[in-house]
């Protein structure tokens, strides 16, 4: 397969991140002779150095005409110590996210059975644990109409969603589910928010298509703590947008760090892979940045094109990484000395040569 695939690695840690990801999937394209040509261009803190916008039009122009765009991280302490700065890194996500219509953000959230101890959450309780989130990306309130009074003193965002925004992802939540454990949970506020009953109207509509998977509700406070105390229970968790934002980062616990949380971003006609966390700026160039997360949404783009085998390779991969115990410090504390490229090569390593990685 022919896949042009459009490399932002924006800022921090996520240069370092995503090149082991390139590295993974020349690897892929190697094995199994498939031509992946990466083409790279700016975002975040580091375009608005460059061009003075966070996304530069020839950037939304490359992604526009890849197959898939492989994303870093974005942002910068001297825009988060900020907030009133006009021109910030994120907007240059949001827009990405918006221009390519990528309505749909899917995390999984998975504790492998070597890193458990990694985890503040009890082992018993969370091993076993196998979600997949769908988290709504381009709408709600991160994309609602914003305002400030004139006086400074009165602020709004206005959260909204529409059926057809609900019912696409909604769609895609429940055709997951009928490929895992049958059931989805919507994660909403119905007992308080407008959009939360339109919600839960919606999918509940949705949900009849689908009689083979089983639908339930929680709101999002309850389900916040439920995902520590309970995760098994989950299987595809739906919900919107800034929700899912933050019961993502919080499922990240369960599997021992963020740097493991890969994510796709799909829409009805471009796909973005990223980690989910951020740019981790004191990290930037130190070599101890996890670059798993990076590697794992490589795995996403490959499942993304019908690549399976391939995406299997790389999840085989890291496991091995995992097991083997070749991994960067916040997962590691025994050994220091393993840098982000390390594990990076040891991935290459293995699919180059799966039988005898053993010996790494
Ligand atoms: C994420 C990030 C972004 C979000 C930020 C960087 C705008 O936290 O992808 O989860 O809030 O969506
Ligand atoms: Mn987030």
């Amino acid at each position: 397969m022919k896949l042009n695939i459009a490399v932002l690695s924006g800022d921090g840690i996520g240069p370092e991140v995503t090149k082991e990801a390139i590295k993974t999937l020349k690897a892929i394209a190697q094995e199994f002779d498939h031509t992946f040509n990466f083409k790279s261009a700016s975002v975040g803190a580091i375009a608005i150095d460059e061009t003075g916008e966070p996304l530069p039009d020839a950037t939304l122009d490359l992604c526009k005409h890849s197959d898939a765009v492989l994303f870093g991280a974005i942002g910068d302490p001297k825009y988060d110590n900020n907030p009133n700065a006009k021109v910030r890194p994120e907007q240059g996500l949001l827009k990405l996210r918006k221009e390519l219509g990528l309505y749909a953000n899917i995390r999984p959230v998975k504790a492998y059975d070597m890193l458990l101890s990694q985890s503040p959450l009890k082992e018993e309780n969370i091993k076993g644990t196998d979600i997949s989130i769908y988290r709504e990306l381009t709408g709600g309130i991160y994309f609602g109409e914003k305002q400030l009074s004139e006086d400074g003193n009165i602020a709004s965002d206005l959260c909204e969603y529409s059926r057809e925004e609900i019912e696409r992802i909604t769609h895609l939540a429940f055709k997951a589910a009928q490929t895992r454990q049958k059931k989805v949970t919507l994660v909403d506020k119905a007992n308080v928010l407008e959009t939360s009953r339109l919600w839960r109207n919606v999918v509940k509509q949705v949900a009849e298509d689908y009689p083979d998977v089983v639908l339930d509700f929680l709101f999002v406070d309850n389900a916040a703590m439920q995902l520590i105390l309970n995760p098994k229970q989950f299987d595809v968790i739906l919900t919107e947008n800034m929700f899912g934002d933050i019961i993502s980062d919080e499922a990240s616990v369960i599997g021992g760090s963020i740097g493991l949380l890969a994510s796709a971003s799909v829409g009805d006609k471009h796909a973005m892979f990223e980690p989910i966390h951020g740019s981790y700026p004191q990290a930037t160039g130190k070599g101890i940045a996890n670059p798993i997360a990076s590697i794992l949404s490589a795995a996403m783009l490959l499942d993304h094109f019908e690549l399976h085998e391939e995406a299997e390779m790389v999840r085989e991969a890291v496991e091995k990484s995992l097991q083997l115990e070749i991994t960067t410090p916040d997962l590691n504390s025994k050994n220091n000395t393993i840098t982000t490229s390390k594990v990076g090569d040891f991935i290459e390593d293995f699919i180059n040569n799966p039988k005898d990685s053993n010996l790494n």
